[in-house]
């Protein structure tokens, strides 16, 4: 295992324990919400955007400690998308995370609830006083929400579900992977960015171009490996997207094709990384990562 690896395998043994520790006891009532939102986000999932925090703080000398409140609400805003995506009135899917989905195991309406206390959780944990300064603690909200809200991933969202049986041009479908989950991907990114204290403005935009890329790139991956990966691997159902037909890069470009604008995604966005000192190696291989992981 390369030193990179290992440092993947550290953020998110991090982001683990941190998510544990962040999350309401599931002894604590409301009992069933809080096992919910507890299965929702615990003991699954690759930890792709905390060790993204993790990765970006790094690179512009954050402490880790200051980075898991930023790497655990962005789990959490994913997690949320994750449960509600499942739901029938969404996908309509029975397994994530090799797992039963939230509302297959615990009903339609905890499923909801998770979700919305996920939110709330999220927005909480950057909101705390900690030792990241008031303007930082308000940049990150902002950055979240806007990430979050109706020009990205819940706006991305409502365009794929406008889209099921629609032949959607390449801007189109490219403007929706942005949003649902590019958006995403990037405020991974500027959160881990805005705790550093070598951060500044141009910095900020080499990362950002870095994260805009890799959060494109990250989509047409999910749907090129649902239409090659098997279910064990995925640990989510494969063909999900043909089945239900979603427009996708692989249904509107092919396979190469698709493999190859991700991989020229990847390479663009090491080039933002270019003149950056080898404290933004994980960023680039988590680029390398987005687009050959296999799950
Ligand atoms: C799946 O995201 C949903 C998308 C936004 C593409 P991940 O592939 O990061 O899923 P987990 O967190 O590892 O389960
Ligand atoms: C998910 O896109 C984007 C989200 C905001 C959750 P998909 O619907 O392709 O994600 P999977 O394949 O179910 O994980
Ligand atoms: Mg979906
Ligand atoms: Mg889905
Ligand atoms: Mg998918």
């Amino acid at each position: 295992m390369s030193s990179l690896e290992a440092l993947l395998e550290e953020y998110q043994a991090r982001a683990e324990r941190a998510l544990n520790h962040y999350l309401p006891s599931a002894e604590s009532a409301p009992t069933d919400l809080h096992r919910a939102m507890r299965y929702a986000v615990l003991d699954g999932g690759k930890r792709i955007r905390p060790a993204l925090v993790y990765a970006a703080g790094s690179a512009v000398g954050a402490e880790p400690a200051l980075l898991d409140a930023p790497a655990c609400a962005v789990e959490m805003i994913h997690a949320y998308s994750l449960v509600h995506d499942d739901l029938p009135a969404m996908d309509n899917d029975d397994l994530r995370r090799g797992k039963p989905t939230c509302h297959k195991r615990f009903g339609e309406a905890p499923a909801l609830l998770a979700g919305d206390a996920l939110i709330a959780l999220a927005f909480h944990l950057l909101a705390a006083p900690s030792s990241i300064s008031d303007r930082g603690r308000v940049r990150m909200i902002e950055t979240l929400a806007q990430a979050s809200g109706s020009h990205g991933m819940a706006g991305g969202q409502a365009l794929d579900l406008a889209a099921i049986g629609k032949n959607l041009n390449l801007a189109e479908l490219e403007l929706m992977h942005v949003q649902k989950t590019g958006a995403l991907i990037r405020a991974s990114v500027l959160l881990g960015a805005y705790c550093g204290p070598d951060v500044n403005p141009a910095l900020l935009s080499k990362l950002d171009r870095y994260a805009k890329r890799i959060g494109l790139a990250f989509q047409i991956q999910d749907d090129i490996l649902d239409e090659t990966g098997d279910t064990q691997t995925l640990g989510k159902t494969h063909g999900a997207d043909r089945a239900r037909n979603k427009p996708t890069y692989p249904a509107l470009l092919g396979l190469n094709q698709s493999r190859q604008i991700a991989r020229d995604l990847r390479d663009e966005a090491l080039e933002h990384l270019a003149g950056m000192d080898s404290r933004a190696d994980p960023l680039r291989w988590l680029a390398h990562h987005i687009v050959a992981r296999e799950s």
